[in-house]
């Protein structure tokens, strides 16, 4: 009985700490706001707006959740990022992630 209360522990706890695979469907149909800004599909041509499109992930979502606890500071990202879920988050850095920038020279 022990055992089995500990293997539903251990179970609950890993099902906790292993992230959740992005939603790729919902993170398109939440990016779809960024885009005026940051460009279709997130390459921008908005001076001071930086492109999202083929960013690592990680990068994304740590950006995202800085602007929504204020420790990156943009008057107009800090108001975006902070109804944002972490959720959210996820799925949006896994949408723009998800395009391949390929480099040429001009
Ligand atoms: C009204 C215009 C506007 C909209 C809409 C907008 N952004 Fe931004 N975003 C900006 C600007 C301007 C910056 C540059 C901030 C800075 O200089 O620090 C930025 C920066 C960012 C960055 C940092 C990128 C980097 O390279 O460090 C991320 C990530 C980001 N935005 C994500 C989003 C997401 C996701 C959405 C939609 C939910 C969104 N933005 C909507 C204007 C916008």
């Amino acid at each position: 009985m022990k055992s089995a209360a500990l293997l539903t522990t251990l179970l609950a706890l890993a099902s906790v700490s292993l992230p959740a695979a992005a939603d790729m469907k919902a993170g398109e149909k939440a990016a779809q706001s960024c885009l005026m800004c940051h460009g279709e599909n997130g390459i921008s041509t908005m001076p001071g707006t930086p492109s999202l499109a083929g960013q690592p992930e990680v990068y994304l979502a740590s950006q995202l959740k800085q602007f929504r606890n204020g420790k990156r500071h943009n008057e107009v990202m800090n108001v975006i990022a902070k109804p944002l879920s972490d959720a959210d988050i996820d799925n949006i850095s896994a949408w723009f992630a998800q395009f391949e920038i390929e480099l040429k020279k001009k």
